[in-house]
């Protein structure tokens, strides 16, 4: 029977259309697929979407669409891209697939049954963007996200809680034990370090929003997106419900994740899976982040462009290969259009679209066009075999342990050889000398069987480029990278002339796909904001339940204002010259609660309440028919 292969991507939120960035992990993930197929490895591979929590729900309602319907249409998008760009994958799984729901509620029960999950009291700063809670100690000097920049919002709710301490221990041992499980090192030192430091728990369920999936011992509580989505690992699998699917593929052989999200795969799943007994995936490996010719990818530069656009103009191989022979696999990096051009036009042009050019059309010239069969060796051959062989050797290795730079190098000095194996073995002389044949036709022959082998070799990372050289050869063979040695093509096939592979590109005319994006694209002195920038502002109805005068201050009062499900917060407010204590009373007011805290006249004030004010008069923004306190503004 053959040996399975289990290679997974994140699952992507649907608040924003994917770019290069969000694309580099399911093309690196796809080249993995299709290299352990091409051993003879039966594959899963799978990706897919996240599709619960406050961010994508905001999102939805931006757009101002039913977040379910929202959810299909962006979901939708997603699969038509990876179908666009030949992604391999096969499973796509969506969190809000019924069957992957019932999945988490079965797997938070088991860990509440098994005594992991305890009711509490969740208050702390959290990051909507990455659905993520955050220490004090962590956030930046405004209250921003340690990991996006984006400021975070303070939140306090009743929770369940995921004994994550309880684990600190085993996943030390874990990563001492196993340093294959966390890669590439330097990460995992990372994971080490928080681990030394002890874990806290982690709240797992929310109560403030319902878009979620609910608790089934307590449905008030939907649970937390992270906890959700790293459950798609095992849902798409069949877990709990599909045993023998279920054990064909777990556990995963490789998580492939991105560097910002490490802490949820290499400390919270294994966590998780320990406390539901179920077997640890064998690697997990973050990879480093991609900026666009040198700047963050962001809407607002204009780079977060859609990955069809550069497939369009340089096609989906040459991205590809580009994305994994420039940028080291693990290392941050830059995508860079003119180094993509100088890619296209030095390796794929130069190098390996001149090698399949000159071999076809001097096997048209000299070989009736025919392979021929290999006759008497010339004294460059040795070499060429030995390089071949040594090539196929450093490939594997490399491709095992996910160094794809170093494979692509070695390919590359194989096909650099090959070119010269030409200007060594001169076979337009060859073909002119009397006797000069057994050598031109072992030549000939050693250059196609060079092709097929290099065409075998590529065609994880450009699967199209290698099929168009192996129809030009004549070969009719699957990708076998166990069928790559020198010697194994068949003579006798008819080769078959065709335009340059990789046309060059001129630099100099060439349009680019990227503009300038020194700038971003909003005017700089335009005050107009985006209806995103808007909803950032978190607005909410309040009653106000106490008033105080604040000392020394004819001006200022205290507040302590009934959120709802938020709590009660003391607000500070400058609206003393014109209500008093008594007109405040049990008043709905108008509150933006996510701002940063701020002291005024030593009074700490967490939220602002919203008035309409000209030099003369005040008026407190309240509701037309008196909402429910924490009722959201929009
Ligand atoms: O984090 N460079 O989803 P997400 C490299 N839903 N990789 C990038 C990138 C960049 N500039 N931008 C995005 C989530 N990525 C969660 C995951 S998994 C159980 C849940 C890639 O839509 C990279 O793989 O924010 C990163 O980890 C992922 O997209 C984040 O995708």
């Amino acid at each position: 029977m053959k040996s399975t292969y289990y290679v997974t991507t994140p699952i992507y939120y649907l608040n924003a259309d994917p770019h290069i960035g969000s694309a580099y992990t399911t093309i690196v993930a796809d080249i993995i697929a299709r290299y352990r197929r091409a051993l003879g490895y039966d594959v899963f591979f799978l990706t897919g979407t996240d599709e619960h929590g406050q961010s994508v729900l905001n999102a939805a309602k931006v757009k101002n669409v039913e977040v379910q319907k929202y959810c299909d249409d962006m979901a939708g998008r997603f699969e038509k891209l990876w179908k666009d760009l030949d992604i391999t994958n096969n499973g796509f799984i969506r969190t809000t697939d019924e069957r992957h729901m019932k999945t988490v509620q079965y797997f938070v029960e088991t860990m509440l049954r098994n005594g992991d999950v305890y009711k509490g009291k969740y208050e702390g700063w959290y990051c909507v963007p990455c659905e993520s809670f955050w220490p004090a100690d962590d956030l930046g000097d405004d209250k921003t996200c340690p990991s996006c920049k984006r400021p975070v919002r303070w939140i306090s709710e009743d929770n369940y809680f995921f004994r994550l301490s309880k684990y600190n221990d085993a996943l030390l041992k874990l990563f001492e034990d196993k340093p294959e499980f966390m890669q590439p090192d330097f990460r995992r030192n990372e994971m080490l370090s928080i681990l030394k430091d002890g874990l806290k728990d982690l709240s797992i369920t929310r109560t403030s929003f319902t878009w979620g999936v609910p608790l089934s011992s307590d449905p008030e509580h939907v649970v937390y997106v992270w906890i959700d989505a790293l459950i798609n690992y095992i849902s798409a699998i069949g877990y709990p419900v599909d045993e023998a699917t279920f054990k064909r593929w777990w556990p995963a052989d490789l998580h492939l994740i991105g560097k910002e999200i490490n802490r949820f795969h290499s400390l919270v799943w294994p966590a998780m899976l320990m406390s539901v007994g179920l077997p640890l995936p064998k690697q997990i490996y973050a990879h480093g982040w991609l900026t666009v010719n040198g700047q963050k990818i962001s809407k607002s530069l204009g780079n977060a462009i859609d990955p069809r656009e550069f497939v369009r103009v340089y096609s989906n191989d040459a991205v590809r290969y580009y994305l994994v022979r420039d940028i080291q696999f693990g290392r941050d990096g830059d995508f860079s259009e003119e180094n993509l051009i100088g890619r296209i036009n030095s390796d794929l042009a130069n190098d390996l679209g001149n090698l399949l050019h000159r071999t076809v059309v001097m096997i048209e010239k000299f070989a009736s066009g025919k392979i021929p069969t290999r006759a008497e060796a010339t004294s460059s051959d040795e070499q060429l075999n030995a390089i071949a062989r040594q090539t196929i050797t450093d490939y594997k290795e490399s491709m095992d342990a996910l160094r794809f730079t170093h494979a692509m190098e070695s390919v590359w000095e194989y096909v650099r050889f090959g070119n010269k194996y030409i200007d060594l073995t001169e076979p337009w002389i060859l073909g002119k000398l009397e006797n000069g044949q057994p050598q031109l036709q072992t030549v000939l022959y050693n250059l196609a069987d060079t092709l097929r082998n290099v065409a075998m070799l590529i065609s994880p990372v450009m699967p199209s480029t290698a099929s168009e050289i192996l129809r030009r050869l004549g070969v009719n063979e699957a990708f076998d990278l166990n069928e790559v040695a020198p010697g194994r093509l068949q003579p006798g096939t008819a080769v078959i002339h065709g335009e340059p592979i990789f046309p060059r590109i001129d630099m100099d005319k060439h349009k680019r796909v990227i503009g300038d994006t020194s700038t971003p694209l909003e005017e700089e002195n335009d005050s107009r904001i985006s209806i995103e920038d808007f909803t950032k502002a978190d607005l909410r109805i309040g009653r106000i339940e106490g008033v105080e005068k604040v000392k020394k201050s004819k001006k200022l009062l205290k507040l302590i204002v009934d959120l709802g499900d938020l709590g009660k917060r003391q607000v500070v407010a400058g609206i003393g010259k014109t209500y008093t204590p008594e007109d405040l009373l049990g008043k709905t007011v108008v509150v933006v609660v996510n701002l940063v805290p701020v002291k005024l006249m030593g009074i700490e004030s967490e939220g602002m309440v919203l008035a309409a004010s000209d030099s003369e008069n005040l008026s407190l923004l309240t509701s037309d028919k008196d909402a429910k306190p924490g009722t959201r503004i929009s």
